[in-house]
């Protein structure tokens, strides 16, 4: 078998995030500008497989995996889909400019790119579908009750317009758009904030279910803003969806300047992107002010920073 190398982006959750877990529509793009990447290597003289990622100092040996890893885990989901019985000996190079933990999918852009590697490895032709339901199963494995945007939006590799148990509806772009994409530095974990949520609304279901419900509605409006090109409305439509999150309680201070920053820079709008209490802030702003606009984000307090756009992706649906 020859070597393959596969490479899947990350993602941005431009509307919906926590509300989609509780049946509301989210809108995501993938964000091209980073991508997670995995090179197999056949090694058929040796005994054993070897999963080595240099950015995180890993070089593990794949047999000697407790059951639990969760790379030992993805790997037999991938395995049984495709009734293969034993992974053969190879060299799992995984390596990532997602950062980890930080709302911009890093979890699910290894699952998908773990799926879509070793198919390609073994000779199978996979849809964008069928890899995307086997991530599905690896990301519930990771987070227990994800809503399966994340993998679907990297899956496929476009926008998309999705809701929890449908089919993906795919954005048409009525004008591309100018994204800023700034990191706090702090690192949350999904698991942790889904979590926080689901206290809260078992704690004051009144308030949160309020609060989900004015998300689903910023969704549907920002659908037909993007659609229309209309980046001025889709700008304060995002600032909206950043407050009602920050009430849901998955803001923080970090994340709360930087939004702050980017409106006082001139953004058309920002929020939090992806489980919040950290991670990163996306801004929507015209082209002219891109540039500096990241300056000023990383003048202040930004740990890294990057220009990206909303836009239409070629590719199989
Ligand atoms: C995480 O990227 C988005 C959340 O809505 C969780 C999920 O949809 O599974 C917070």
């Amino acid at each position: 078998m020859p070597s393959t190398f596969t490479s899947v982006p990350g993602k941005s959750i431009l509307f919906g995030e926590h509300a989609v877990v509780y049946g509301y529509p989210a809108i995501a793009i993938p964000l091209d500008s980073i991508a997670f990447k995995i090179k197999l290597i056949p090694q058929p003289t040796e005994k054993n497989s070897k999963i080595i990622n240099l950015e995180l100092g890993e070089n593990l040996i794949y047999e000697d995996l407790d059951q639990e890893h969760s790379y030992r885990t993805a790997i037999a989901v991938i395995l049984q889909e495709l009734k293969i019985i034993k992974l053969p000996p190879m060299e799992i190079r995984l390596s990532s400019t997602i950062p980890i933990a930080s709302g911009l999918g890093s979890s699910a852009a290894f699952a998908v790119c773990l799926v879509k590697s070793l198919s390609a490895f073994f000779g199978f032709r996979l849809t964008n579908k069928k890899v995307n339901e086997i991530s599905f199963q690896i990301e519930i494995f990771q987070h227990g009750t994800p809503s399966g945007i994340d993998n679907t939006v990297i899956a496929f590799n476009k926008p998309v317009f999705f809701r929890k148990g449908y089919p993906p509806e795919f954005l048409k772009i009525g004008a591309p758009m100018n994204l800023v994409i700034a990191d706090t530095g702090v690192r949350s974990m999904t698991k942790e904030t889904v979590a926080q949520v689901r206290k809260f609304k078992e704690s004051d279901p009144s308030v949160v279910d309020g609060i989900i419900h004015k998300i689903g509605d910023i969704v549907e409006r920002a659908k037909n803003e993007i659609e229309n090109g209309n980046s001025n409305a889709v700008g304060s439509l995002m600032t909206e969806n950043h407050n009602l999150l920050a009430k849901l309680g998955v803001s923080c201070r970090e994340l709360d300047h930087l939004v702050a920053v980017s409106l006082k820079e001139g953004a058309l709008g920002a929020k939090l992107c992806g489980s919040g209490r950290g991670g990163n802030i996306v801004a929507l702003c015209n082209e002219e002010l891109a540039g500096s606009l990241r300056t000023a984000l990383l003048n202040n307090g930004s740990t890294n920073c990057f220009i990206s756009k909303i836009k239409e992706t070629k590719g199989e649906v």
